[in-house]
């Protein structure tokens, strides 16, 4: 028989703080204090908070700090109720069972990085910059924009005493210019972005003709799909039992699975955490995700956003 593959890591709350209003800091560990499966600068963790919650953060300590799952939630009154839960319900002491680390960022290790982040959105160039400042690599520059003081410059501290932050309150001055801000280094730059949707949309366009590989963006608030008028009802049919149900036009792959009370995991519902990544058999799904590139849709998809060309999307599920 094959072993169930391992998903999630038994963790608890070893320390929480609140280093401004609306910004809650968690320490995750081992509780026997063992090391924690191994991550990737810029990789997040889905945090499985009660059943059928589950939310994705940034981990925002030092790779090479193993002993310890390090998150930073911002409390959003309008949001979909994970960071409220977070803030309120969480306490120390209290266990979670967290996901593998998943996904992270390449820097070049010879020329410019540009890290652009607009308020939470530091978040996953934390553990970037952390390690970088941990490798002795200098070549990089973080741009951040806040609209208010900067939430945790402490978390990069190295970075903001070696000089190289450039923090702005867009409360008292504009806000910059990313395109005049890519302009200031050389040719050779590799840029990241992660923030607010008018920025990422102002950085989109700064690097619309740069090769995919010099750039990436990093998003925190779900794709909004658009109502496609002419989408047809398909039937969605699970490998592994042969179970079948048919998706109307506006119903989403997750709704429908939840109603087999088949055994599924998501968390963002908007195309861009990764967690509801599913193998295609027969489709060809229509792909609304931000994250996957055309080499990855050729065998998988995120049923999240996803719909159907033809009459049947069988997952292997
Ligand atoms: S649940 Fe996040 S990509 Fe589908």
């Amino acid at each position: 028989m094959t072993p169930k593959p391992i998903r999630t890591v038994s963790t608890v709350i070893r320390h929480t703080s609140e280093p401004i209003p609306g910004i809650r800091v968690m320490v995750l560990q081992d509780e026997d204090g063992w090391e924690l499966p191994p991550f990737r600068p810029g990789a997040h963790i889905d945090i499985h908070l009660e059943k059928r919650l589950v939310r994705t953060y940034s981990l925002c300590n030092a790779p090479h700090e193993n002993d310890r799952y390090v998150i930073a939630v911002k409390r959003e009154e309008m949001g979909r109720g994970g960071s409220i839960f977070v803030h309120d319900r969480l306490a120390v002491g209290q266990h979670l069972q967290v996901s593998l680390p998943r996904g992270g960022m390449e820097v070049d290790p010879q020329e410019m990085n540009i890290f652009i982040a607009g308020g939470i959105g530091i978040t996953p160039f934390c553990s970037v910059i952390r390690d970088m400042e941990y490798r002795g690599l200098a070549n990089y520059r973080l741009y951040w924009s806040s609209n208010g003081p900067a939430c945790l410059p402490e978390m990069i501290q190295p970075a903001v005493d070696a000089g190289r932050v450039d923090i702005v309150n867009t409360l008292t001055a504009p806000i910059p210019d990313i395109s005049e801000q890519l302009a200031r280094h050389e040719n050779g730059i590799r840029a990241f972005c992660c923030g607010p949707a008018p920025m990422l949309d102002a950085f989109d366009k700064a690097v619309s003709d740069w090769p995919e590989e010099r750039f990436h963006v990093e998003r925190f608030t779900p794709v909004r799909i658009a109502s496609d008028p002419n989408a047809k009802p398909f039937t969605l049919v699970l490998a592994r039992s042969g179970r079948q149900q048919v998706v109307e036009p506006g119903d989403s792959i997750v709704e429908a699975l939840i109603d087999m009370d088949a055994d599924i995991s998501f968390s963002c519902e908007g195309g861009i955490c990764g967690l509801c990544r599913t193998r295609w058999i027969e489709g060809p799904p229509v792909h609304n995700d931000r994250i996957l590139t055309a080499e990855e849709r050729a065998q998988d998809v995120m049923i999240c956003v996803a719909g159907c060309k033809g009459p049947r999307l069988v997952i292997d599920a």
